[in-house]
């Protein structure tokens, strides 16, 4: 722990106070004109080509989704209406949810973000002119500790290829560590020298007050800073954004004085101020290392690797496993755990072999639980980490321990079951230790509940039937409320969502392309013979919006990605990402004509379900002229496209 200055605080700048900070996200509305203007003024093509490589298609722009993994080009992109969509996975949006997806942001963050490469000023809206000029000094600090930080991160780097950083270097090749893996993950060294990292930035006209508050050095007795980090191999710690806003470094000395990993301290920026609404600069809890790092692997694959360790983040990366990170070495957080969610709801669990590493984990499986995360928790042999298990076995025996591994909730239900000692009351515990696991599993899914409940008892006691069982053990647990009772019934018994006919389609996607002809009378009376309810639904709610401030191209656009039903949001995007199908001057008689197939095919099937009553009291006869009769308009109607 570093001590620093007395005059560190009426600097504002400050080493985080155990227990303050609201956390990232806690900022002011932004008005929704400067939304729509700095959405209008991004170059949603740069935005997108960071993370997907895109290419011109026809009108649109296609390449391979960053949400799931595929292998053709499913993912679209219109730059023209703001919008992109994936076929292969229904991912779609405009560019502000395509910056909260792929950096994992929230709205006001990723305002932001757009804002600052557009060059365009933000103002919140809810911020008192005190908490605006918070706001604004958080904002300065914080572009100077990011300056400086990439100045040390470049003086690390370098001397891990000078002679200097040898013994740095010589140790990651040790470890295994390849040139690739040094590079994106940006392997540095720091020297053996007690002043050579402040000397250099000194050389640079960086103030100590800067240096200091970055907490890679520290106060002299005597007067003037010495360096923290010495002799060891330097990795960058980013924000899932991409910030470098920490450093870690584990020892290459040896020496058994020395401790074997050393971090950044935490800091925040503003105010030290208690009620300041801003969030810290680097806060070890919050962060998960190698994330940003990992999280196209993530993404694609769907899934993410939780290990323990620094180097074992780094070993399983170069061995293929791309979507790896660790949780700082601290025990996993909710703030990590929620930030894994932004990216994944799938984890796997891979801590040390050890006795502490299956505590940990035993501990973090509830967290990622109650962030709504699931996944698995692999086991790995006594005494191995993943990367003493990687180097010894290679990655395809990690692969197969991890496509056999239990799913999370399991495991750690079997653990606890463990740890029963066959006695009544021991069962008594266990089911009170599971209880608030199971509520909060209840919370996302009451049947995933009952099922871990289930689980739970029938391990519990294999030989006594299950029913008797609980009923025998219920009252230990907190029952599903009632609500959810009713909510899981009914997920069971509701019908399948109905697929629109054919013809109620593509109405919509006509009027999509073509919103003037919302104009066309028929239509107002032809939306109630809509059958499917979220289309029924779309149709009224454009005639409406049409009607109260009129629709062009771009406003249907704005309309999809606000519309609240996801169903109808992800056709109207796909269809606006890709090129039109409907001619120009076919339109007003193509929804004529549609209008008409719909309004008939209701009246086709009134007739047929007229023509069903009567079948069952008819004669023989007369049965068959109506199964006829019956027949010939379903074959009508399946004409029609229905
Ligand atoms: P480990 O002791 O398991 O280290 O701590 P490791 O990753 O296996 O490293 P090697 O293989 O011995 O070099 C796991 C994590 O705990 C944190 C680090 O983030 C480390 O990666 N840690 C550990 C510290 O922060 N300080 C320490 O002194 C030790
Ligand atoms: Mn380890």
């Amino acid at each position: 722990m570093v001590a620093y200055p007395a005059d560190n605080s009426t600097r504002g700048m400050s080493r985080a106070p155990a227990a303050s900070g609201r956390g990232r996200g806690a900022r002011g509305l932004i008005d929704h004109d400067i939304v729509r203007q700095v959405v209008a003024q991004t170059d949603m093509l740069a935005v997108v080509g960071e993370v997907v490589d895109i290419k011109k298609k026809g009108t649109s722009y296609a390449g391979l989704c960053p949400f799931h993994a595929e292998k053709t080009p499913s993912f679209h992109v219109n730059t023209a209406l703001h919008v992109y969509h994936c076929k292969g996975c229904g991912a779609g949006g405009d560019v502000i949810r395509f910056v909260r997806e792929t950096r994992g942001l929230g709205f006001v963050d990723a305002v932001q973000w757009l804002a600052d490469r557009a060059g365009i000023e933000v103002q919140h809206q809810d911020l008192s002119p005190t908490e605006r000029a918070q706001w604004e000094d958080e904002r300065s600090q914080r572009a100077r500790m990011l300056q400086l930080s990439q100045l040390v991160q470049q003086f690390f780097r370098a001397r891990f290829s000078a002679p200097q950083g040898k013994l740095a270097a010589d140790y990651a090749t040790q470890r295994g560590l390849g040139q690739a893996i040094a590079v994106r993950y940006g392997l540095g060294a720091a020297t053996a020298g007690w002043s050579d990292l402040a000397d250099h930035l000194k050389r640079l006209n960086c103030s100590e007050a800067d240096m200091l508050d970055l907490g890679l050095v520290a106060p002299r007795a005597s007067g003037g800073v010495y360096d923290r980090f010495r002799n060891r191999l330097m990795y960058p710690i980013f924000t899932s954004q991409g910030d470098l806003v920490a450093f870690g470094g584990r020892d290459v000395s040896g020496d058994p004085q020395a401790a074997k990993y050393l971090n950044s301290p935490e800091v925040i920026v503003g105010d030290q101020d208690q009620t300041s609404k801003f969030r810290h600069f680097y806060k070890k809890g919050d962060n998960v290392f190698g994330l940003y790092q990992a999280r196209e692997a993530v993404r694609r694959s769907g899934k993410v690797i939780l290990t323990e360790g620094n180097l074992d983040v780094l070993t399983l990366v170069q061995a293929g496993f791309e979507n790896a990170v660790c949780a700082m070495g601290t025990a996993l957080t909710e703030v990590q755990a929620r930030e894994l969610r932004r990216f994944t709801d799938s984890v796997v669990v891979l801590y040390d072999g050890d006795k502490a590493g299956r505590a940990a984990a035993q501990k973090a499986v509830p967290l990622l639980l109650a962030s709504g995360c699931n996944g698995v928790l692999v086991a790995l042999p006594d005494g191995e980490d993943p990367d003493s298990f990687v180097r010894q076995r290679g990655a395809a025996a990690l692969q197969a321990l991890i496509d056999s591994a239990p799913p999370m909730l399991n495991a750690h239900l079997d653990t606890l079951v463990g740890q029963w000692d066959g006695s009544l009351q021991g069962k008594s515990q266990i089911l009170q230790a599971a209880g608030p696991l199971l509520a909060l599993i209840g919370q996302h899914d009451a049947m995933a509940r009952n099922m871990a409940y289930d689980f739970l008892l029938s391990r519990l006691d294999p030989d006594q039937p299950l029913a008797e069982n609980r009923a025998a053990q219920g009252r230990y647990l907190p029952r599903p409320t009632a609500v959810l009772r009713v909510a899981a019934v009914n997920s069971l018994n509701e019908p399948a969502v109905n697929e629109p006919s054919s013809a109620e389609r593509e109405l919509l996607l006509a009027l999509v392309w073509y919103p003037a002809e919302l104009g066309q009378p028929a239509l107002v009376d032809a939306v109630d013979y809509i059958e499917h309810p979220g289309i029924r639904l779309a149709v009224r709610d454009l005639l409406a919006t049409q009607r109260s401030r009129g629709l062009d191209l771009a406003g249907v656009a704005q309309w999809a990605i606000e519309w609240s039903d996801q169903t109808v949001r992800n056709w109207v995007l796909e269809w606006l990402a890709e090129a039109n199908p409907v001619a120009a001057g076919r339109a007003a008689a193509q929804v004529a004509q549609l209008v008409d197939r719909i309004v008939s095919g209701r009246e086709l099937d009134s007739q047929m379900r007229a023509i069903a009553g009567k079948l069952a009291t008819a004669d023989p006869e007369q049965q068959r002229l109506l199964a006829a009769r019956l027949f010939e308009l379903r074959k009508i109607k399946g004409r029609r496209g229905r």
